[in-house]
């Protein structure tokens, strides 16, 4: 369970191929909560070497203020993750906040990277156990083991959903990444993605909703944000800077669900205390709040001043 882990917000999660000096460059400049510098299914296997230094480079000489700052590695099937693990770290561990490992089928991998970062940790004279860790489901497989996977490290701090990947490994019949598939009325992804959001939830984990192929469809870019957003996942993965303020914004509370989460808040304080007449369930406008209204409203409320929203509306206690 993630118990002493601050997890900052990641409405948006950037994309970056660490074979690529100008986007490495560019991934700078723009307002993403998060950017993963990727030596995976990005960068050609001939390439991967330089890439790891290049990503390594771009860490320790980059200004990344206020980013979460990620590289994903290739997944333990191949003879690279290993070498993407120590050359990064080893380079650049003081200036890397999470390693992304793809296509994790068992909680075992995580407990591998766990130990491996904690050796290079030791080795190296970095702080043990700061550097965290974020898990792709992105078969059948994977999310079968989805809960132990979860809760397999305390460095764990996302789930994430690979659609590209699920959606070859199960025979989904789409080739548009994070598409529905034609032929089926409902959301062929509400079992994944609500699997996962359990799984995330249950550890004190944030749930990543993964990318949307289609760069140049903003509309169907919302449409799949506002889907998982609604169900409650944190995030989703960005592929073009058109796709950015779109994940800022759909994964960010309303103003108005701000502005009532925060009322919610300052009513529920006043009705249970002395002054407020010591009440468990009162009446605000036209609904009744309790324990529970203040559980919700506490996170929307802390969404909302995440994404730097500011009260539109205050609360004045009754006149008695
Ligand atoms: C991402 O890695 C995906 O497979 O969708
Ligand atoms: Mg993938």
């Amino acid at each position: 369970m993630n118990k002493d882990r601050t997890l900052r917000p990641r409405r948006s999660c950037l994309a970056v191929p660490g074979s690529s000096a100008r986007f490495l460059e560019k991934a700078q400049s723009v307002p993403a909560d998060q950017v993963f510098l990727d030596l995976e299914d990005s960068v050609a296997p001939l390439a991967k070497p330089a890439a790891r230094d290049s990503v390594a480079e771009a860490l320790n000489q980059g200004d990344w203020t206020d980013k979460i700052r990620v590289i994903r590695v290739n997944d333990l099937s191949t003879e690279w993750t290993y070498r993407d693990v120590i050359t990064v770290v080893e380079q650049a561990g003081e200036n890397l906040d999470c390693i992304m490992l793809p296509k994790v089928q068992s909680a075992a991998e995580i407990q591998w990277l766990d130990f491996l970062l904690t050796q290079i940790e030791k080795a190296n004279g970095l702080e043990v156990g700061r550097i965290g860790i974020e898990a792709q489901i992105e078969d059948a497989k994977g999310l079968t083991h989805v809960d132990a996977i979860a809760a397999a490290s305390p460095r764990t701090e996302t789930i994430i959903f690979g659609p590209a990947d699920f959606m070859a490994s199960i025979n989904m019949r789409s080739l548009v990444v994070g598409e529905q598939p034609p032929g089926y009325e409902s959301d062929a992804y509400h079992h994944i993605l609500m699997s996962i959001l359990m799984a995330a939830r249950a550890n004190g984990l944030q749930a990543i909703d993964g990318p949307y192929g289609r760069v140049r469809d903003s509309d169907g870019y919302r449409r799949t944000a506002e889907r998982s957003a609604a169900l409650g996942f944190d995030g989703k993965w960005v592929l073009h800077p058109d796709q950015l303020d779109i994940a800022n914004a759909v994964y960010a509370p309303s103003q108005s669900d701000y502005d009532r989460a925060e009322l919610i808040l300052d009513a529920y304080a006043f009705y249970t205390s002395h002054d407020g007449g010591a009440v468990g369930a009162v009446m605000l406008d036209d609904e009744m709040i309790d324990e529970a209204s203040r559980k919700m409203a506490l996170v929307v409320a802390a969404q909302g001043r995440a994404a730097g929203l500011s009260r539109t509306l205050a609360f004045t206690p009754p006149v008695r």
